[in-house]
């Protein structure tokens, strides 16, 4: 009987446990990525497509502060403004939030397989090092070590390699503006923006 007892309770923690999980992720926020977000960034945001940004397992915060700029039109790039602005328009502070905490708790999507793997190490050793001759950062002291993110720092880790690059290219000719960036990328060249983009894709 007494084993009985503790059986149920501990059946009972179990399913609250769960349910006070799935009470985080907004209902609401589901069916709006299944049905409008999904078109362009896959489902639970993670496309393959080489076009979109993945979103699935991406911080929460960044997600959060990316939909107010698309919102707020503060990250006008073309691409944002082209696709993004529209969508983030109408949307609350309530809903953002909640869309960003669902596709952060989704699994990241696996990194891509690299063909050039020379080119992926000279990434590497950029990205975790910098260059103080040319005035590049280490990108892994903001970015985390295998580039996880942190907070209103995105994760760069299995982006897509096209977009990593475009938006490099943004922030280097200040289309998407953001002070912190702007300048990390202003010294980058072609060919290390190429191989910072195929390491980080690889992750
Ligand atoms: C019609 C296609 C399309 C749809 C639908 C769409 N997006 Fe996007 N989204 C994009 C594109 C393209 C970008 C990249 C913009 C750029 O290059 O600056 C983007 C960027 C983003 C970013 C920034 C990602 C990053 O890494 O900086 C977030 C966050 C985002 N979208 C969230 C959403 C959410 C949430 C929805 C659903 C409510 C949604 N998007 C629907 C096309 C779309
Ligand atoms: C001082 C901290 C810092 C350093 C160093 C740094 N970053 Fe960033 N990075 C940020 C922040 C903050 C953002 C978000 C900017 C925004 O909100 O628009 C960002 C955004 C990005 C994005 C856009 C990601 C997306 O999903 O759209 C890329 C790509 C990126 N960084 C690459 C790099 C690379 C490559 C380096 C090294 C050359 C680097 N960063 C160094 C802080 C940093």
């Amino acid at each position: 009987m007494k084993k009985l007892i503790l059986s149920a309770a501990t059946a009972l923690v179990v399913a609250f446990a769960g349910s006070a999980f799935a009470a985080d992720i907004s209902p609401a926020a589901v069916k709006t990525a299944d049905n409008v977000c999904s078109k362009c960034h896959g489902a639970g945001g993670a496309t393959t497509s080489p076009l979109f940004p993945r979103l699935a397992g991406q911080q929460a915060g960044y997600i959060e502060q990316e939909l107010k700029l698309f919102r707020d039109r503060g990250r006008g790039d073309p691409h944002a403004q082209a696709y993004m602005w529209g969508i983030a328009g109408p949307m609350s502070d309530q809903q953002i939030k909640e869309l960003a905490v669902y596709f952060a708790n989704q699994p990241p999507a696996p990194g891509q397989a690299v063909s050039d793997k020379e080119l992926a190490a000279k990434g590497k050793a950029l990205f975790q090092n910098g260059d103080d001759s040319h005035g590049i950062p280490a990108c892994a002291s903001c970015h985390g070590k295998m580039a996880e993110g942190n907070d209103t720092v995105p994760r760069l880790a299995g982006q897509s390699s096209d977009y990593l690059m475009g938006q490099l290219e943004a922030f280097r000719s200040k289309l998407r503006e953001n002070d912190t960036m702007d300048t990390n990328a202003q010294s980058l060249s072609n060919d290390q923006i190429k191989a910072l983009s195929a390491y980080l894709s690889s992750l």
